[in-house]
């Protein structure tokens, strides 16, 4: 494989240099393009010695644009990886600035961009990283860490490079087929909204990231991917076939009406347990009545009827909870039957409901099958839900 290594200018770039020899060791080709900045933290003689390369770093050098261009660089690679990525180049990558060297192959190139972040805690916490890096994941760039410990600045925390092992792992994932290529994935998302009159509704707090991220990612995984969406503000994901509904009802009509020609089901959505029975033809007046009482129904459990009717397909539910949460996930993985179930823990601001953020667990149906997901953005989320139900899959 081809393997374009950035090297960015933070303390981790002398990591790079195991990282290099990493890759070479398992047969990769890598070529170096590293910051001005990263070249006053590890020398190009040892990048150039390791990698058996020279070492690129100006894009306005006579020599090296001659030998190499920086257009050839950007389509020779098979995968581009940045580690260490410094806050700095995470900002000038998700804002597409190309003013040096790195930033413009990659901004040229073709290949999948796996980044590898590695700074102070407090810069990796800064509201700008953490949306910068949301961008980038948006755009399918793939995020590896960092991992938390003691950072060489002396704090504590978030910002660590993460082992070269892991990163190599990264770039051959992101270099390699896609491996969803041939399944087809519906996934539902969003809340649902059941009509009290014709301009009131019963609904939740759901704005449909989780499941849109879950779409975004299938199709980038090559899925051909079917999305039922409630009622949300959300773009559709590129590629992405979506099927805009409003009720719990027309929820269960559009999953099921996709459901045979899919492979792997994901149901993410919030739909509404009960609606109104009947709902008011006209507005309801707040004059004359003290209180009214509204009659709800049971609404259909899709998820129940998806497992009931599937033929073959894996069935990925989600479980709401606010206490107990894994016993109670648990518990609803067998009452509805499904393959796995996506613990989510709705009590917590942070995660969950309506942020870009999730924190999960994943549940399976034997005694130990727990896999638990850091927080972490929810198209990364996404990425191991899926990774997990292809699993189940092949199983
Ligand atoms: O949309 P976001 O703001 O990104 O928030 C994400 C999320 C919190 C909504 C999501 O991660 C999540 O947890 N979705 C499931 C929400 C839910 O309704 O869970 P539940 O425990 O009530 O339902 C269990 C499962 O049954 C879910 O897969 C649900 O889609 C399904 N279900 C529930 C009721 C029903 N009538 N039919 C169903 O299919």
């Amino acid at each position: 494989m081809k393997i374009l290594l950035g090297i960015s200018g933070g303390i981790a770039a002398y990591k790079a240099c195991e990282l290099v020899r990493q890759l070479t060791t398992r047969g990769h080709a890598v070529r170096v393009v590293a910051t001005q900045h990263a070249l006053e933290f590890v020398s190009a003689l040892t990048l150039q010695t390791l990698s058996g390369e020279r070492v690129r770093s100006d894009l306005f050098s006579l020599t090296e644009e001659s030998e190499i261009s920086h257009i050839d660089l950007a389509d020779w690679a098979d995968v581009a990886l940045i580690a260490p990525a410094t806050a700095n180049t995470i900002a000038r990558l998700a804002s597409g600035i190309a003013d040096d060297l790195l930033t413009t192959v990659c901004l040229a190139t073709r290949a999948p961009l796996v980044v590898a972040p590695a700074m102070n805690v407090n810069m990796y916490r800064h509201p700008a990283t953490q949306e910068n890096l949301d961008r980038l994941a948006k755009r399918g760039v793939r995020i590896v860490g960092p991992d938390a410990g003691e950072l060489a600045c002396g704090w504590q925390g978030e910002g660590r490079l993460v082992d070269p092992v892991a990163i190599v792992a990264a770039a051959e994932r992101a270099a390699g087929r896609q491996r969803l290529r041939g399944e087809v994935v519906l996934v539902d998302a969003g809340p649902t909204a059941e009509p009290v009159d014709p301009v009131r509704v019963l609904t939740n707090r759901s704005s449909g990231r989780m499941g849109f991220a879950i779409a975004e990612v299938a199709a980038r995984e090559g899925a051909e991917v079917l999305l039922v969406a409630g009622p949300v503000h959300l773009p559709t994901p590129h590629g992405v076939e979506r099927i805009d509904v409003v009720t719990a009802a027309e929820m269960r009509d559009a999953v099921l009406a996709s459901l045979p020609r899919a492979t792997l089901v994901v149901l993410a959505a919030a739909v509404s347990d009960y609606a109104v029975r009947e709902p008011a033809g006209t507005k309801l007046k707040r004059e004359g009545a003290e209180q009214i009482t509204l009659e709800l129904v049971r609404n259909p459990d899709i998820l129940r009827e998806v497992v009931e009717r599937r033929s073959g397909q894996v069935v990925v539910g989600f479980a709401a909870e606010t206490d107990d949460v894994l016993a109670n996930a648990r518990a609803k993985l067998g009452r509805k039957g499904c393959d796995l179930i996506v613990a989510n823990d709705v009590s917590r601001p942070e995660i969950g409901f309506d942020v870009d953020r999730n924190e999960v667990t994943i549940v399976g149906p034997g005694a130990g099958d727990v896999l638990e997901i850091p927080m972490a953005t929810k198209h990364e989320v996404a990425e191991r839900i899926l990774e997990r139900a292809l699993e189940v899959r092949r199983s």
